[in-house]
């Protein structure tokens, strides 16, 4: 008789995971899970760890002790190719081909899965109607006849083109201006509400974190100094908590 599989519970695991970089303690002791259709923000003020844990995620980076599971296995045991295909990765810099239209930027991963022309481009209108903009106008553009704010979602829609289960983001809307980013902020909610997808969301701004997450990680140099629901986190009196809270106010 075989044995049952497991039902795969959580998405993303930190299991007691600690990181080194150029003689630093980077990360230390972190354990989390993300669950699928969980929204988890990881909040901390700069060079706290957040993209530093989120390249562990698509094994940009490996733990120097500890275990960062994706789906069923480690990181240092998935193939890093394959890995990177089920998780849509958003930054600020987001980098789009300036020389592909942006229905070409948002095919890339469907074209290196050998998707045919006809499913790339139902793909790529499908994608920019989810993002808010009209395919009929956006599609045959280039990047630099584009705003920051368009940009972005842009890139949003790139991350999500191949349907990967785990969304991760790093800062994506943080050069935007206030207005963009707010309105960004809004959409990318229902947008990632209706999903069901797993994101790890990494900001240094308290209203994103409060906007977007189901739960707020707090990174504090290197550890996690909270974890719990936004009302837990409104009422914590951990100080790297109120350290933030009295900032933002
Ligand atoms: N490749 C690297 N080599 C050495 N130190 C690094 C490297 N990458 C990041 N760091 C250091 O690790 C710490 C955390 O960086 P990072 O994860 O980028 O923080 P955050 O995203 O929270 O601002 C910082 O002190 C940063 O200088
Ligand atoms: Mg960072």
């Amino acid at each position: 008789m075989t044995e049952p599989v497991p039902a795969a519970e959580a998405a993303v695991e930190f299991d007691r995971v600690f990181l080194r970089l150029g003689g630093r303690d980077v990360l230390r002791d972190i354990s989390f899970r993300l669950i699928q259709g969980e929204t988890a923000v990881l909040l901390g003020r700069s060079g706290a760890g957040k993209s530093s844990a989120l390249r562990l995620v698509n094994r940009l980076l490996l733990p120097d002790s500890g275990t960062v599971r994706v789906g069923d296995r480690a990181t240092s045991q998935w193939d890093p190719i394959r890995l990177r295909r089920g998780i849509g990765y958003v930054i600020q810099q987001i980098g789009l081909f300036p020389h592909h239209t942006v229905a070409s930027n948002i095919t890339l991963v469907p074209r290196l899965l050998g998707w045919e022309k006809a499913r790339r481009e139902s793909r790529a209108a499908e994608l920019l109607r989810l993002v808010g903009l009209p395919p009929e106008e956006f599609a045959e553009r280039y990047p630099r006849q584009l705003s920051g704010g368009q940009q972005q979602r842009v890139g949003v829609a790139r991350a999500l083109a191949a349907d990967p289960p785990i969304l991760l983001c790093d800062e994506p809307f943080g050069a935007l201006d206030p207005i963009s980013r707010r309105d960004l902020q809004r959409e990318f909610r229902e947008l990632t509400s209706r999903l069901a997808k797993a994101v790890l969301f990494v900001t240094h701004d308290v209203r994103e974190a409060l906007l977007l997450g189901d739960r707020i990680l707090v990174l504090e140099e290197g550890r996690l100094a909270f974890s719990g629901s936004r009302a837990e986190f409104e009422s914590s009196s951990t100080s790297e908590v109120r350290a933030l809270r009295d900032d933002e106010s």
